[in-house]
């Protein structure tokens, strides 16, 4: 953390420097408390995707409140959370390169000395072997998913007897063992109406259905099906078939989930990550803020400005255009909600959590982005 972050802690929000990301937390955990008591109700596990926020702190305060880990997307991700105390971790990617794949056996080997675990995908056979070739005669035990394709044609095995070789090789290395399917439909979390949800889940509910008949059939027991993100959890867990949720999003909630019509199945979560901007420039029919897309990403649009009637648009990488029927004044503080909160994180070094709103609040807590970068 930079001596300037720190020495934030404690001032008022009109402090934070722009462009900022901030964090209401009053707001995050109250999204962090709703999706708990979800799985709690439903008896199902819950284990946040971190590829979100890269922050072990924030793992930490998930797993606080009854994850059973995290998920993380990359071999160095991983090992970012790890080396700041987060020491359940699930790989929910392919890794195939060897010496990641070292990387990934060394790392499975130390949390497992203190009593966590590393478990990862798979959805290749040649992957697979890879794997057991860096964990055969290593003294671990991994647990290994395999990806099914759902629906997004993105990783995964064709649903159904596909998996039963994949599992048949899982059973032949004693380094190894199956740990159920990952199973997960991204496009699905953002269709806006609930019957598209509802029908595309539908499909990926039987596709798991008819992996597991065949896996089952073939003499292997399957575990867990994991899966699932913010816009739909509420169906995989109605499914009966899901055992574990990967949803991440819905701590921060950015303005791409907001424009899902809700589901009255889940919590409503409100947006917690916010980027702190600054007029720097007002002309006769449009202001200017110091945030561009160097502030937040806009793979999923540009984002939404919060509490009053402005739109953004896009003014390139440092620059952001305001046009309504009251400009702001030169100087005034802008609060933006970040299309997506995922590669807007990626941006920033830290987090600066203030505590009592974003008008009168106050700087609690710095939050530092441990696998910033961290995309290998
Ligand atoms: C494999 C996997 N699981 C879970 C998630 C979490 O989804 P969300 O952040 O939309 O809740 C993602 C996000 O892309 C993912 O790729």
């Amino acid at each position: 953390m930079g001596l300037a972050a720190a020495a934030l802690v404690g001032q008022a929000v009109d402090a934070i420097d722009t462009p900022a990301l901030v964090i209401d937390l009053d707001a995050m955990e109250r999204n962090l408390r709703s999706m708990a008591a979800f799985a709690a109700q439903h008896r199902i596990a819950l284990r946040p995707h971190a590829k979100m926020h890269k922050s072990a702190a924030l793992a930490r305060m998930q797993m606080a409140h009854g994850a059973v880990g995290v998920c993380v997307q990359k071999t160095s991700e991983a090992e970012a959370l790890a080396a700041h105390g987060v020491h359940n971790l699930y790989i929910s990617n392919q890794v195939v390169a060897p010496a990641k794949l070292q990387r990934v056996v060394a790392l499975a080997q130390a949390l497992q000395a203190q009593g966590g675990e590393l478990a990862i995908a798979v959805d290749s056979l040649e992957g697979l072997r890879r794997l057991a070739q860096a964990a055969d005669g290593q003294a671990t035990r991994i647990r290994v998913l395999i990806e099914i394709d759902v629906g997004q044609g993105r990783c995964g095995l064709p649903p159904g007897k596909a998996a039963v070789l994949l599992a048949d090789e899982i059973a032949r290395h004693p380094a190894l063992h199956f740990g159920g399917l990952q199973a997960y439909h991204g496009r699905a979390q953002h269709l806006r109406t609930l019957a598209e949800r509802r029908d595309s889940i539908a499909q990926v509910v039987a596709h798991v259905t008819a992996t597991m008949a065949a896996l089952e059939a073939a003499g292997h027991a399957v575990p867990l099906v994991t899966g699932a993100g913010s816009g739909t959890f509420a169906l995989e867990t109605a499914s009966g078939v899901y055992g574990e949720l990967q949803a991440g999003s819905y701590l921060f909630m950015d303005r791409d989930y907001a424009g899902n019509a809700p589901d009255p199945a889940q919590p409503v979560f409100e947006h917690a990550l916010f980027v702190k901007s600054q007029v720097i420039s007002v002309n006769a029919d449009h202001a200017v803020v110091d945030a561009g897309h160097k502030a937040h990403a806009i793979d999923s649009g540009l984002p939404a400005v919060h509490a009053r009637a402005l739109d953004y648009s896009n003014g390139g990488d440092e620059h952001g255009i305001l046009h309504g029927p009251e400009l702001p004044a030169l100087g005034d503080t802008v609060w933006l909600i970040p299309g997506h909160c995922d590669p807007t994180v990626n941006l920033h070094n830290h987090l600066v959590g203030v505590r009592g709103g974003l008008h009168k609040g106050t700087v609690e807590q710095i939050i530092t982005v441990d696998a910033r970068g961290a995309l290998t």
